[in-house]
């Protein structure tokens, strides 16, 4: 018996050493430790032994089940190790591969020139204002001085909703919003950027949906010279400190008296070129002194207080200045086109 056990552990001691991996190592286990391997067998003969014999031969099964068993154990960690070693050598990473680039995205161009022209605009101690792109009548045209069927109407053909409700045609209706929260007090000084819609077909430089900038200023003593001013200093930061400005009458039924504001322009210095049709002057905007009826319609005294407001289109801004020559590119998301602004100034 006790030869049979010496050759048990010699035998098996011996397979342990020739196992190659972790699934044959185990079925040497189940078939030497288990239930039914042939120590128990061995153990099972135990009966027929004298009571001196007995613990003896007990201790030597227990000695050759745990040298069989730490056999396996050390075997194991040997086989496992090997199994990381060989996983290491295929996996492993050459550092000299150029690495995958990541495309990361960018502002579109026209979030761009927003932000650009409302950082100029805090900076001058302006907040930004929002109103609803889904406006009353009221807002964008009565309380702007444009009571129904006035014919000024007609400049901005519009896309009703109901009788009373119309996709906003410009931004001024912000400004309408904002002097009646103000309850009458002054100062005003908000700038309200935004989408506006209109029933035009679109083509290189008309869109049906596009983005204007409404500025507006009301305090006391808020003079013609102070929207000069404040937008010489605009037109200088936004196209170049060289640039100057120039303001021709014009109309719109809530400023008195009305403006549009051109810009020198920027390409040619004034002497003449294609961006500026020869003239030396590009339009940027228009604006006005608030007409006394829109001060009071939303509760200003025009006795008391005065404003100015200005209103311009994103778009045009941005294509002047980064160069582009159809208005359609910055709703069509070409990528290839938004790549072209990712390289922040
Ligand atoms: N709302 C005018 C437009 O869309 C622009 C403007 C705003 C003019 C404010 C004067 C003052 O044409």
């Amino acid at each position: 018996m006790q030869e049979r056990l010496k050759e048990l552990q010699t035998e098996a001691l011996e397979k342990i050493s020739q196992a190659t991996d972790l699934k044959e190592l185990n079925d040497i286990r189940v078939s030497y430790l288990g239930k039914k391997g042939p120590i128990t067998e061995v153990l099972k003969g135990m009966g027929k032994l004298s009571a001196e014999e007995r613990p003896m031969m007990g201790a030597l099964a227990n000695e050759v089940r745990d040298a069989i068993a730490s056999g396996i154990e050390e075997k194991q960690t040997k086989l496992e190790e090997a199994a990381v070693q060989a996983k290491l050598a295929t996996e492993k990473i050459d550092v000299t591969l150029p690495g995958r680039p990541v495309r990361t995205g960018n502002h579109h161009p026209l979030t761009r020139i927003v932000e650009e022209i409302e950082d100029l605009f805090i900076g001058m101690g302006y907040t930004v204002a929002e109103g609803p792109e889904v406006e009353k009548d009221y807002y964008n045209f009565e309380a702007l001085n444009l009571p129904k069927d006035h014919p000024a109407r007609d400049m901005q053909d519009s896309f009703y909703i109901t009788e009373e409700m119309l996709l906003r045609t410009q931004t001024s209706p912000v400004q309408a919003r904002t002097m009646e929260k103000h309850n009458g007090k002054g100062p005003v000084k908000i700038i309200c950027p935004g989408k506006v819609f209109r029933r035009d077909n679109d083509d290189a430089t008309h869109s049906h949906q596009f983005m204007q900038i409404e500025g507006l200023v009301v305090d006391e003593n808020i003079r013609m010279s102070d929207l000069k001013g404040t937008l010489e200093v605009f037109a200088k930061k936004l196209f170049g400190e060289d640039r100057e400005i120039r303001l021709r009458p014009s109309f719109f039924p809530f400023t008195e008296p009305s403006v549009e504001v051109d810009v020198s322009c920027f390409k040619c210095g004034g002497k003449g070129c294609n961006i500026c049709k020869k003239t030396g002057w590009i339009e940027i905007l228009g604006a006005g002194m608030v007409h006394p009826n829109v001060l009071e319609m939303s509760g200003f005294d025009s006795k008391k207080y005065t404003g100015f407001a200005f209103g311009m289109g994103v778009e045009r801004i941005a294509m002047l200045k980064y160069g582009i020559d159809d208005i359609r590119h910055f709703y069509t998301n070409d990528v290839r086109f938004l790549k072209q602004f990712s390289i922040q100034e």
